[in-house]
């Protein structure tokens, strides 16, 4: 996979958040997620590839979906696509802090066939060792490790996640040691990457969150390096039919960022309003400016890019 896909999967992102821009503050999830999808669809359509949607949108919250397995391109090379046409729908909705246009490419096979469920997942930086977090580990010892490897207080760590009643009992016992947690409305991609890159105070990302999200994730840490670790997380039966129906065989295993993106893989995000990682599209009378995080696996290439586009 060569560097001109960088370039054309920048094209996209910035594209699609462009579109998203009359979008923002309005209040309406479904007009903005529609909007992403028409425009990534569209840009998507453009490229020399055959492309074959890995990880889409799904059922999860009825979006105009990318679907899983739809076909896109003009013809030619073989490549799986994951996106994320607007990470952080409501956050856009809202003009909140941290939505996003997410796409990664990869050659055939690599990304996980995940249908759409949750997926609990872990990260840190790259910088400490393997064994200081563990998704098997309580919330608790996580934190205590990373303080004893840190030689800080507990009361010193950030720790990010998602707001949702369903961490109640991981926020309650991770106060039990004094760490810091940031909760955050949506957006748990820029979460999983903020807690593996340098350049910022997230120490570490623990939470359930969406695990297409996961997969995209996973992709940006297998370029910026990370430690990551995630676990499909079933409701009922139908949902484990659903995933053996998709060649998942173990329901319980932990998946390492090498399960979850197996290939070199090239990962873009243009941010629609500003967040951790890139500020939001601006708009100047015709001029719109977009900053996007364009990253390359094989390159080991991390940078971002500023567009003016009038
Ligand atoms: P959208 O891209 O669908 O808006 O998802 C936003 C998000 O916050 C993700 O970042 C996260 O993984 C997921 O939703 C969590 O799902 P839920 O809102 O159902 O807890």
């Amino acid at each position: 996979m060569n560097n001109s896909w960088l370039y054309s999967i920048q094209n996209v992102t910035e594209l699609t958040a462009i579109a998203c821009y009359d979008w923002i503050g309005k209040g309406d999830n479904v007009s903005a997620d529609k909007v992403a999808v028409d425009v990534m669809r569209q840009e998507l359509n453009k490229l020399p590839m055959n492309g074959k949607v890995a990880i889409g949108e799904g059922e999860r919250d009825k979006a105009p979906m990318l679907y899983i397995g739809e076909e896109l391109g003009k013809g030619g090379e073989s490549i799986d696509i994951a996106v994320d046409p607007l990470e952080g729908t409501t956050i856009c909705a809202r003009a909140d802090y941290g939505s996003m246009a997410v796409i990664a490419i990869s050659s055939k096979n690599s990304f996980l066939y995940a249908p759409d469920l949750y997926m609990q997942k872990i990260a840190i930086s790259a910088k400490y060792p393997k064994n200081i977090i563990d998704i098997n580990f309580s919330a608790k010892e996580n934190v205590l490790n990373l303080a004893k490897y840190k030689k800080c207080n507990p009361s010193e760590i950030i720790i990010m996640m998602l707001d949702r009643e369903r961490h109640k009992s991981i926020i309650e016992e991770i106060r039990t040691v004094g760490a810091k947690i940031r909760l955050i409305s949506d957006g748990d991609i820029s979460a999983v990457i903020a807690a593996a890159i340098p350049d910022n105070d997230v120490d570490i990302y623990i939470g359930t969150g969406g695990a297409p999200e996961g997969v995209l994730a996973a992709s940006a840490l297998r370029c910026v390096g990370g430690r990551m670790q995630g676990r499909l997380v079933f409701k009922n039966n139908q949902q484990i039919l659903r995933a053996k129906a998709m060649g998942i065989t173990d329901i319980n295993k932990i998946y390492e960022i090498e399960d979850l993106v197996k290939k070199d893989v090239i990962f873009a995000a243009t941010g629609v309003t500003d967040g951790l990682l890139v500020n939001g599209v601006q708009k100047y009378y015709d001029k719109f400016t977009t900053e996007t995080l364009l990253l390359s696996s094989a390159q080991k290439m991390s940078y971002k890019v500023k567009t003016t586009r009038y």
